[in-house]
């Protein structure tokens, strides 16, 4: 075995470099010493979309996209989702150790104890138009609760730290529910603590005139499965968004309203609605071979299908799918699921597919389900910030007491004009409004 450097030669000086190998990476500031000469800046990575750089180091989630593997702090999605709870999960993520009885106790009552928000809140929150998008309600509320909690921004402070993260596992779906009610014109249900996590977001989605709403278990099951799968997936965009706006030293309000304005774009939160548009579109069954023509030609993608990661069947898709029949089971079963199962089949047998390792993501299967449970589509990507609060969160912490991390600054590579002199108002050309539109992106 050689020594685990990596040997650089620059052609335009004939140098070499010895540039050491860390867990599989090199430093992309160790190329800064490449140079041709004392006014060159030294050589940088080139990387849009940060596809292949480690932005930090992390002991939350660990992936293998080739073979499959989801694990939180080491344990595997599989079984977390047969064994666990939402909250014991989010336990883990953030504490970095499953709790003990006592431990778990405490932390589900502290989390309890923060499920309310201020009024002023709720009146803040009444203040939407009446056909808001929820996921704008909870991005925009979730910015508001900083001006609510101004000690929050003492983000070295571990006891701080730790009351805003209950907090926010806390107040999260109690937002997300009032989102939802208020589109509906419904009055909002006040947490109930009587009931689990997921049981008492239940009861404030969904309870109407009854003294006591009693979730259906099975449902509140199925949501608990979904919560824990959706905890954490490394450092996937919204999660770079919490770090990056996190180095700042911004409040971790902002912190995860940030996360949460991310995921809320159809690349990332949103692929999941357009599982559910395209199974529609699609109708029944006998329509599915003309969409894959479309899909192979080019024309279009296979919503649900491929990651950047995962070039295996998405574990957590394996369990979604599992969990489909069970809610089935109390809902009806959606007509959507036979469209899928059959598209999924014929996909997974396809060529086209097999050659570019493309398989069933999460949200092939999640949009069905909720759909199912009646949820509008536009609460989807709700849905899904919930349980992502407590990775964000954890994300957010870790990177606060990591002594390499300092505010977030990438480079650019400059391709705009070189010096040119000012050009006074009388001199310029009048290029017309439909040349003005080819000159920006504006
Ligand atoms: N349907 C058809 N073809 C696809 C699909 C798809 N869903 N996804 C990728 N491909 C093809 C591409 O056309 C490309 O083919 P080519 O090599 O002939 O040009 C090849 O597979 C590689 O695709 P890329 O776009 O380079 O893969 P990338 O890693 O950038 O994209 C992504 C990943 C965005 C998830 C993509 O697979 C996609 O658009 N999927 C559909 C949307 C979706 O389900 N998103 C949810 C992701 S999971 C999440 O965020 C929670």
């Amino acid at each position: 075995m050689g020594a685990s450097t990596l040997t650089i030669t620059d052609n335009r000086t004939g140098k070499r470099y010895d540039i050491p190998i860390e867990h599989g990476s090199i430093r992309a500031t160790d190329l800064s010493q490449i140079k041709t000469g004392a006014d060159d800046g030294g050589i940088v990575s080139y990387d849009p979309a940060l596809a292949n750089t480690a932005s930090c180091k992390s002991k939350i989630s660990y992936i293998d996209g080739d073979k499959g593997i989801l694990r939180y702090r080491g344990y595997p999605i599989e079984e977390l989702a047969e064994k666990s709870t939402y909250l014991e999960t989010a336990y883990l993520i953030v504490k970095g150790e499953l709790p003990t009885t006592s431990h778990l106790g405490m932390w589900q009552h502290n989390i309890k104890m923060h499920t309310m928000v201020h009024e002023n809140l709720k009146a803040f929150m009444q203040g939407f138009r009446y056909d808001a998008h929820p996921m704008g309600m909870l991005v925009g509320t979730v910015g508001a609760l900083s001006t609510f909690y101004p000690e929050a921004r003492h983000v070295m402070d571990l006891e701080s730290r730790r009351v805003q993260t209950r907090r926010l596992i806390g107040k999260i779906p109690t937002i997300a529910a009032y989102a939802y009610r208020h589109g509906r014109g419904l009055p909002w249900v006040y947490p109930d603590n009587d009931l689990s996590y997921t049981g008492n977001f239940l009861s404030m989605l969904f309870r109407m005139t009854e003294l006591k709403y009693r979730p259906d278990p099975v449902l509140e099951h199925a949501l608990e499965v979904l919560f824990i799968l959706h905890a954490d997936h490394e450092q996937n965009c919204s999660t770079t968004a919490a770090r990056m706006v996190g180095s700042a030293l911004a409040d971790p309000y902002s912190v995860v309203a940030a996360a949460a304005a991310a995921l809320s774009g159809p690349r990332h939160g949103g692929a999941n609605e357009e599982v559910v548009h395209m199974l529609r579109e699609i109708g029944s069954i006998d329509h599915i071979p003309e969409l894959i023509k479309h899909v192979k030609a080019g024309e279009r993608r296979l919503m649900g299908f491929g990651h950047r990661v995962y070039k295996n069947y998405d574990p957590r898709a394996k369990i979604i799918k599992e969990v489909a029949h069970q809610v089935f089971s109390v809902t009806g079963k959606s007509p959507l699921i036979d469209i899928a199962l059959e598209l999924e089949k014929i996909a997974l047998d396809d060529d086209y597919f097999v050659k570019r390792k493309l398989y069933p993501n999460v949200d092939f299967y999640s949009g069905i389900i909720y759909d199912a449970m009646g949820f509008p589509v536009e609460m989807f990507p709700v849905l899904f910030a919930i349980p992502r609060t407590a990775g964000w969160m954890a994300q957010w912490a870790e990177m606060v007491l990591d002594e390499e991390q300092r505010i977030a600054r990438p480079k650019q590579l400059y391709v705009g004009y070189d010096e040119r002199p000012y050009l006074p108002l009388d001199r310029r050309r009048d290029i017309g409004a439909q040349e003005t539109e080819v000159h920006g992106p504006l």
